[in-house]
């Protein structure tokens, strides 16, 4: 017995979770080698897993057609409609968008082809440098979450921070420059449709810059053989600005929605937008970010989806961040206090993916 209780107690979780970093064989690796059991440090704390286990009544997010933005007549029909969702969901998905479906479809393919290489060809590419560059790892959090979640990443500075477009994995390069274009150009939209639902100019967060620093995510979330046991990503709100991501057929993606989790099903060439913290803070609450999480994935497929992450470069000029000032009055004070880029950063990488800390950090307490 009292061997047991040592071996239980000289469970060395760190030293786990570096032996799994240093491998660089991320989870895709593990699935790979066909275990039935995950490593104990992929267990997520009871309180996520049981919340697993809800399901919900409702069937979809909001579906919004584009195809009309830019008539005069039918534009404010499609301004309140993104304006709504915005309010109520903080996520909704977009069709009609003007991408071409095959521009999704090959940039899926190229991040799963990147994910289904060789250990050897992938390692060259792992490595933890956060806020730069490319980078290829398992859990961009790993070494500040509770527990870790079954995903790998390969992500891309694009926008003023661009990486250097040779360091994208050639296999997927093209692909992944295609598809930055194309989901800027989606995000210019909504973010012009977004801007008017709050009475500015359409052009109020082109002008703030709102796609300069711009972050390309490819996740794959490979077969998990104990998906009760742990979660693809556990449940955060995402920092930025707005998001747009695209997803294969294998599901997983889910949106809490009061007090239910629901399922975000792909709708054919569909991409799914969601608002960030950022947003939420500068539009003084007007638009919500919104808790989401994708479950372990149980299809023996892997789940890829590709994102897009659209963070403010420059601002008023004096340094600091807020509700903007258009949309305070003394009926609507600002409900947040204004914060320094520093603070945004400091918060972000001192701890894992969470939700809304920042927001509550800022919260104008009357
Ligand atoms: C994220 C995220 C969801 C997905 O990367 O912030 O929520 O479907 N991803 O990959
Ligand atoms: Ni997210």
């Amino acid at each position: 017995m009292a061997t047991m209780a040592t071996a239980t107690s000289s469970y060395n979780r760190m030293k786990e979770v570096k032996e799994f970093d240093e491998s660089k064989i991320g989870v895709k690796g593990l699935s790979d080698s066909g275990i039935t059991s995950i490593p104990r440090f992929f267990i997520q704390p009871p309180e996520t897993l049981y919340d697993l286990k809800s399901s919900s009544t409702l069937t979809n997010i909001p579906i919004i057609d584009l195809a009309d933005v830019s008539s005069s007549a039918l534009r404010p029909k499609i301004v309140e409609q993104v304006k709504d969702a915005a309010r109520t969901w903080g996520f909704f998905q977009v069709i009609n968008h003007g991408v071409p479906v095959s521009v999704l479809e090959e940039t899926i393919n190229a991040i799963k082809a990147f994910h289904d290489q060789p250990h050897e060809v992938k390692a060259k590419f792992y490595k933890r440098e956060e806020g730069q560059g490319v980078m290829y790892a398992s859990n961009n959090d790993l070494y500040r979450a509770k527990a870790a979640a079954w995903h790998d990443s390969l992500q891309a500075w694009m926008g003023v921070r661009k990486a250097k477009v040779e360091d994208i994995p050639e296999i997927c390069r093209k692909e992944v420059v295609a598809w930055d274009k194309s989901a800027t150009e989606v995000a210019e939209t909504v973010m012009e449709l977004l801007s008017e639902g709050l009475g500015l100019e359409a052009g109020k967060f082109k002008e703030l810059t709102f796609s300069d620093q711009r972050a390309f995510v490819g996740h794959c979330y490979p077969y998990c053989p104990q998906p009760e046991l742990t979660v693809g990503i556990t449940p955060h709100s995402d920092p930025g600005v707005v998001t747009v991501l695209s997803q294969n057929h294998v599901p997983g993606l889910q949106v809490k929605h009061g007090e239910e989790w629901v399922d975000v099903k792909p709708v054919p060439g569909g991409l799914i937008v969601n608002v960030g913290d950022f947003l939420q803070i500068i539009s003084n609450g007007e638009y919500q970010s919104v808790q989401h999480r994708v479950l372990a994935n149980s299809c023996k497929e892997a789940r890829i989806s590709i994102v897009i992450f659209y963070n403010l470069n420059k601002w008023k000029g004096d340094g600091y961040y807020g509700p903007l000032p258009e949309l305070l009055s003394p009926e609507k004070p600002a409900i947040y206090r204004n914060f320094t880029m520093q603070e945004f950063h400091d918060n972000f990488y001192s701890k894992a993916i969470d939700n809304k800390s920042l927001i509550q950090k800022l919260e104008i307490q009357n």
